[in-house]
C-alpha cells in the first residue's frame, strides 16, 4: 500500500508511494479529473459518510462510539428498487484509488441495472476513527479484519433500508486484500451477500499456507519469461552491488546507484536492497499491458521496459539503477535515491508504501495477515533477504506491541477448506505474483477459479482497454455470467424470506 497524504491538517505532503495496493495522492487527483478509465461510462460517484461502529465486538469500552466511515455511491445505472447492489469492499489505501481503477464493476452495473457503492476500509484514507491518533497504541486496537466485515455488513444493512431496497441483491468485490475481504464477506454474512468476485485475493499465502518463496519466485518468472538474459542480468547486478558491499566500497555505491547520501552501513545496503528489490515487486505486480496510474505511474508493460532497459544500458549497476527508476522516478524529476524516504521497510516483505495507509498495513501484517516471505538468490534472482515468522514477531512486538498469530485466518477464515462455501468467484492472472497464494482450481461448481493469461494484479477489474488479452474479456464474460445468475437466485431467496 502507498501513499502520501496529509490527513485532517490541510498540509499535503507529496511522497512517493510504493507497495501493495496504494497510491500517491497525486496521480490520484489525476485520476479524478480524467474520471474513470477508458470507457465512456462517467459513473458520477457521490462522496458520503456513513456513522459507523467503533467496536462491533464490545458494548462496553473505548469502542463506544462511532466514527465517520467514507464511501462512494451512485445510482446512475441502477434499476431503482430492484436492480442488485455491487459492493466493492475497500482495502488498504484511499478508496478513490479503488473506485478509479475498478472500471469493470461500472461497466457490469451498467448492463445489469446495478447500484455501486465502494466503501473505504477503516483506518485507511479518511475512514481514521481516531483522526491522527488512529496509530497510536491503543487506539490502532480496532483495526482487524473482524472490524472491517462488521462495518460492511452493518453499511449494507443499513444503506438498503434507507433506499428501499431489501429486495436487491448484493453482490461484493474486490482486489488483492479487498478480495481477501469479499471472499470472507461471503463466508461470514452469507445472509447479506449472495455472492463474492474475488479478484487476485492470496487468501492462502496469507494465512500461512504455502511456500515462503513462491513470491518473489513468481516475480522473478515473470523477468525470466521475457528472456532469460533479463533475470541472469538483475541477479548479476545485485552480486556486484554485494561484492562493492564487501569490500565497504560506498563511495561507489552511492555514485552507482545515484544516491542521496553514501551508505555507511551493512543496514544501509540492507536498505538498498529491499529498495531495488520492490521496484520488481511493483513492475510483475502491475504489469498491465497499457500504462496506468494506480500505485503510481507505470508504463505499458512494465516487466518488459524493465528487461530492456536491464540490458541496454553501460553496466549492470547503472542498468539496475535506470531500471529501478520506472518505478521511482517516473516523473523523471527525481534528483537522487533517498533510501529511507522511497521506501519503509515493515511486515510485509512485498511493501508497505508510505504514509499513514502504510502504518495500518504494517499493523495488519502484524497481526492477522501472514506475509513472511522471503527471497534467497537460489529460486529467485534478488539478494537473500528473509522474513521469518520470528524475524515478524521480533519486529512487531517492538512496532507495536503485538504478537502476529500465524494461524489465525486458517482458524477463523477456513484457510484452504471452503468446500462448505458457495458463490464465489477466485479470479487470478498468470503474471500476477499473487496469484499462486490464491485459489486456482475450482472447487465446486459454484466456487469457480478463473485463469486470466497474460494478467497481472486482478486486470479483470479494470475497465475495459484495446490492448486487453482475449483471456481477459473472456474471463469478465464468465464473471458476468455467473454474477447474473447469482442475483436471479437471490432475488427468489429474498421474495420468499
Ligand atoms: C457508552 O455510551 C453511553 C451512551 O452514550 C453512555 O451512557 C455510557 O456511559 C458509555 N459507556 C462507557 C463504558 O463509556
Ligand atoms: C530521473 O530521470 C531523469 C530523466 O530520465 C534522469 O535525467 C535522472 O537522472 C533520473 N534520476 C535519477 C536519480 O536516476
Ligand atoms: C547469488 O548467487 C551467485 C552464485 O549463484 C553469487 O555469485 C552471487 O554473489 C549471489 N548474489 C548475492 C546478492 O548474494
Ligand atoms: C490455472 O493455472 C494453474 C497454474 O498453471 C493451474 O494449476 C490450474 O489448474 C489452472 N486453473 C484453471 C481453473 O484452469
Amino acid at each position: 500500500m502507498s501513499r502520501i497524504l496529509d490527513i485532517l491538517a490541510a498540509t499535503l505532503v507529496i511522497c512517493f508511494t510504493v507497495g501493495l495496493d496504494a497510491l500517491p495522492f497525486h496521480s490520484l487527483i489525476k485520476s479524478k479529473q480524467h474520471q474513470v478509465g477508458l470507457s465512456s461510462t462517467d459513473p458520477q460517484f457521490t462522496e458520503k459518510y456513513f456513522t459507523q461502529i467503533l467496536d462491533h465486538f464490545n458494548f462496553n469500552s473505548m469502542g463506544n462510539g462511532s466514527f465517520q466511515q467514507r464511501y462512494l455511491i451512485t445510482d446512475k445505472y441502477w434499476k431503482t428498487g430492484y436492480g442488485p447492489i455491487f459492493f466493492y469492499t475497500g482495502n488498504e489505501g484511499d478508496i478513490w484509488e479503488f473506485a478509479l481503477n475498478s472500471g469493470f464493476i461500472i461497466e457490469l452495473a451498467a448492463q445489469q441495472g446495478a447500484l455501486v457503492i465502494f466503501a473505504e476500509h477503516r483506518y485507511y484514507g479518511k475512514s481514521l476513527p481516531f483522526g491522527e491518533d488512529s496509530f497510536h497504541i491503543p487506539e490502532v486496537g480496532l483495526l482487524t479484519v473482524e472490524q472491517a466485515l462488521a462495518d460492511y455488513a452493518v453499511m449494507i444493512t443499513e444503506l438498503k433500508q434507507e433506499l428501499v431496497a431489501s429486495d436487491c441483491p448484493v453482490i461484493v468485490f474486490g482486489g488483492s486484500y479487498g478480495g481477501m475481504l469479499s471472499v470472507y464477506m461471503r463466508l461470514k454474512y452469507p445472509n447479506i451477500v449472495a455472492g463474492a468476485l474475488a479478484a487476485s485475493a492470496p487468501i492462502l499465502s496469507t494465512a500461512g499456507l504455502g511456500d515462503p518463496r513462491q513470491f518473489f519466485r513468481d516475480v522473478t518468472a515473470d523477468f525470466q519469461n521475457i528472456s532469460p538474459e533479463c533475470s541472469d542480468a538483475v541477479r548479476g547486478a545485485f552480486g556486484q552491488l554485494k561484492e562493492l558491499a564487501e569490500r565497504q566500497d560506498y563511495s561507489l555505491i552511492k555514485e552507482k546507484f545515484a544516491l542521496c547520501k553514501a551508505p555507511s552501513s551493512p543496514q544501509d545496503v540492507h536498505q538498498l536492497n529491499g529498495l531495488l528489490r520492490n521496484a520488481f515487486t511493483l513492475m510483475a505486480m502491475l504489469d498491465y499491458p497499457y500504462s496506468t496510474h494506480f500505485m503510481g505511474d507505470m508504463p505499458a508493460n512494465p516487466v518488459k521496459v524493465g528487461c530492456d532497459t536491464m540490458l541496454s544500458g553501460p553496466d549492470l549497476l547503472t542498468n539496475l539503477r535506470n531500471t529501478a527508476g520506472i518505478v521511482y522516478n517516473s516523473t523523471g524529476e527525481l534528483t537522487c535515491f533517498n533510501l529511507y524516504k522511497l521506501f519503509v521497510e515493515c511486515a510485509d516483505p512485498t511493501g508497505c508504501g508510505l504514509g499513514f495507509n502504510s502504518m495500518a498495513w504494517d499493523y495488519q501484517a502484524c497481526t492477522e495477515i501472514d506475509l513472511c516471505f522471503e527471497s534467497n538468490n537460489v529460486t529467485d534472482m534478488f539478494p537473500p533477504m528473509f522474513f521469518t515468522e520470528e524475524d515478524r514477531e521480533s519486529y512487531c512486538t517492538k512496532r507495536w506491541g503485538v504478537v502476529p498469530r500465524p494461524n489465525w485466518l486458517k482458524v477463523h477464515f477456513w484457510g484452504d477448506d471452503l468446500f462448505t462455501a458457495s458463490n464465489i468467484i477466485f479470479s487470478n492472472g498468470d503474471l500476477d505474483p499473487w496469484a499462486n497464494g490464491g485459489v486456482r482450481k475450482s472447487l465446486s461448481s459454484s466456487l469457480v477459479a478463473i485463469n486470466i493469461s497474460g494478467g497481472a494484479h486482478h486486470l479483470d477489474l479494470r475497465g475495459s482497454n484495446d490492448a486487453d488479452p482475449g483471456s481477459v474479456i473472456k474471463a469478465r464474460k464468465t464473471e458476468s455470467q455467473l454474477i447474473e445468475e447469482w442475483v436471479k437466485m437471490e432475488k427468489t431467496r429474498l421474495k420468499h424470506l
